[in-house]
């Protein structure tokens, strides 16, 4: 995916954006374009307020002057602008390539409008050939791993392998909420609906990053410009 083709769709999904509206600000090399796209025009007397899905897009926006809230005192978004590592015709997504998927979702699922910015080649016909993160809690991680194993056998899914996000240390990667993740190899997941009800009831899990019916719109950037589909 290149920096154009980010750029791009950042700035057709800046085209969404009206004075006086809350946005969720999502996390990821493409969202950080959008980030700063909307600190030009924070800058030209845009008036908006926003939340952040992550503690890096955070910074990244407090230094560009954006006006940053937390979801408690700004509960109602108008508006969020995310990447995704995959999506599929329904706008069903993998999401939490950067780890951010338990903020992500919550801010995705309370906002009136989501909207992904990426480009063609997280399109699929199938989702499941990004690996699925899930973010689990540390305590007793060894056995909701063992029991995400176990169900996904029991969905049919055979021979499915599950690893430890690493961190560049080498240690499990934590995440801003202080939980570990899952990568879940899937290769092909034919019910997403299903699987991603199944993780909902382990204990241990405290998020998965499948994102379903939760995004209204994509927005491809393309070398040239960008399409939208809805
Ligand atoms: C972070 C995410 C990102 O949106 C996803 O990984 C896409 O990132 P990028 O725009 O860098 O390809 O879900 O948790």
């Amino acid at each position: 995916m290149s920096d154009i083709a980010k750029r791009n769709a950042a700035i057709e999904a800046l085209k969404l954006v009206e004075d006086g509206m809350t946005l969720g600000l999502g996390t990821g090399s493409t969202a950080a374009f959008f980030v700063e796209e909307l600190g030009k025009k924070v800058q030209l007397g845009l008036d908006v307020i926003c939340v952040s899905t992550s503690e890096v897009t955070e910074a990244q926006a407090r230094s560009l002057n954006i006006p940053m809230a937390d979801l408690d005192t700004a509960p109602t978004i108008h508006l969020t602008i995310d990447g995704a590592d995959e999506f599929d015709p329904e706008l069903r997504l993998i999401k939490g390539g950067g780890a951010a998927l338990l903020r992500e979702k919550i801010i995705a699922d309370s906002s009136d409008m989501m909207v992904v910015i990426t480009d063609a080649s997280k399109q699929v016909a199938q989702l499941g050939a990004f690996p699925l993160p899930v973010e689990v809690n540390p305590f007793g991680m060894a056995l909701t791993k063992a029991r995400i194993e176990e169900t996904l056998e029991i969905l049919g899914m055979y021979g499915i392998h599950v690893n430890v996000r690493l961190n560049e240390g080498g240690g499990p990667l934590l995440t801003d909420g202080g939980h570990h993740i899952l990568d879940l190899h899937c290769k092909a997941i034919p019910d997403p609906d299903m699987l991603g009800a199944v993780l909902d009831q382990i204990p241990g899990v405290v998020e998965h990053g499948l994102f379903l019916d939760i995004a209204d719109a994509v927005i491809i950037g393309t070398e040239t410009g960008a399409e939208t589909i809805a």
